[in-house]
């Protein structure tokens, strides 16, 4: 189970993954100027005769030479390796790009990757660690809010492909996920709010309370208050590795995590790429809290609630216009093959609660009509 711990301004705690082992264990230490000082606990936490540390280049330009720095100053040798930004970037190509880059550069099976920046490079850089050299270490430092509150924790990895996203990957836990708030000041507005809504699902979800708080502290959020933010991140952290702890491989207790996912999914696919993936999974809460009211599973109002938090967080809660039944229809058929001819979506019973149980799983299994009179009316 994670353990918190608050001390002054630092958090820290840590996620054991079943089977519970000390080697199993790691910590996330969210801490302002964590950037500046990550060559200590990266010497400490990941030791290794070289890291490759792998951004964005809009992450790098800002961030990569701090963080180079930082290493240095520990006496740990270093090298930036760049992807241009973008989810489409998160490819097999891009992948196969950075894995012979630092080939040719040397590094050996004595190294590690640090992978700096949002979900992408955190996805990317975490399934070049997983199989380089069959697999090296891997240290998280994540600069989008997304990145910081869901997923550089957890250990899942990898890459989209034509068919649909994160197809390909691997399970790869990281050493050590260092969090440093103060990155945020430079995170565009759409990413800010893109990040709350996996934070407004762990409330969703888990905990009434806190997804209250949120609606009540959005102006926080925006004025990118870094008592909240740090109050915010250490919270969603806590929620996700709470998670994680019980079910590493998405057997069966995880499947919670994946409310709104599925149709956020279908929704990211269908828009190109040209909404965030924050921003899909926000109307794929709205619309999954619909088809839970309308399957007499949810309780009637819930979606009317999130709709409205939703909607104050600056997030979509509808699919885009051009979303026909059909084009949504098809897009689910992905899905439906990952998960052994069935769509299955998470429900909430209520806020802070979801439908299931470990003898009946916690993800079920809505006819297709339902789905369709629920969203497209
Ligand atoms: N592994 C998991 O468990 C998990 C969970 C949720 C989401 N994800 C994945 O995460 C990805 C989305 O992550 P994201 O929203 O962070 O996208 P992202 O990594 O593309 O980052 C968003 C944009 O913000 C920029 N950016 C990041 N930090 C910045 C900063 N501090 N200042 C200025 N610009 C900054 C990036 O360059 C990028 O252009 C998706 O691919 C999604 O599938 C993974």
């Amino acid at each position: 189970m994670p353990m918190g711990d608050q001390q002054k301004d630092v958090y820290r705690t840590t996620v054991t993954v079943p089977p519970s082992t000390a080697a199993r264990s790691y910590e996330v230490i969210v801490r302002s100027d964590l950037l500046d000082q990550a060559g200590e606990p990266i010497a400490d936490l990941c030791p290794a005769h070289r890291y490759a540390v792998i951004a964005d280049t809009q992450v790098a330009d800002l961030y990569g030479k701090r963080l180079l720095e930082a290493l240095a100053a520990a006496k740990l040798e270093a090298s930036l390796f760049r992807f241009p930004a973008g989810e489409w970037n998160k490819s097999r190509q891009v992948w196969g790009e950075l894995c012979d880059t630092i080939l040719r550069a040397g590094f050996g099976r004595d190294s590690a990757v640090i992978a700096l920046g949002g979900g992408v490079a955190g996805d990317l850089a975490g399934f070049v660690a997983a199989t380089y050299m069959r697999g090296v270490p891997v240290v998280q430092v994540p600069t989008s809010l997304l990145a910081m509150l869901d997923s550089s924790v957890g250990g899942k990895t990898g890459l989209d492909t034509p068919m649909g996203k994160n197809l390909i990957g691997a399970f790869h836990q990281p050493a050590v996920v260092l969090v440093d708030p103060e990155t945020l000041k430079t995170l565009p507005l759409p990413q800010l709010a893109a990040g709350l809504s996996e934070a407004i699902k762990h409330g969703l979800i888990l905990d009434a309370d806190y997804f209250e708080e949120i609606a009540g502290r959005l102006p926080a959020v925006f004025d990118r208050d870094s008592e909240y933010l740090l109050r915010l991140i250490f919270r969603s952290v806590e929620l996700k590795a709470g998670v994680v702890s019980r079910d590493e491989r998405e057997r069966g207790y995880r499947t919670v995590l994946n409310f709104g996912h599925t149709v956020g999914h279908a929704l990211e696919t269908l828009s190109g790429y040209g909404w965030l993936h924050g921003e899909a999974v926000a109307a794929g809460l709205v619309a999954e809290a619909r088809i839970g009211e309308a399957a007499g599973v949810t309780a009637a109002g819930t979606a009317q609630r999130v709709q409205e938090v939703l909607e104050a967080a600056r997030l979509p809660v509808e699919p885009e216009a051009d979303v026909t039944a059909d084009r949504f229809f098809r897009a689910l058929e992905v899905d439906k093959k990952r998960k052994g001819g069935s769509v299955r979506y998470t429900l909430l019973t209520r806020i802070g609660e979801v439908a299931g149980s470990s003898g009946s799983g916690w993800s079920k299994e809505v006819p297709e009509e339902l789905v369709r009179r629920a969203l497209f009316g």
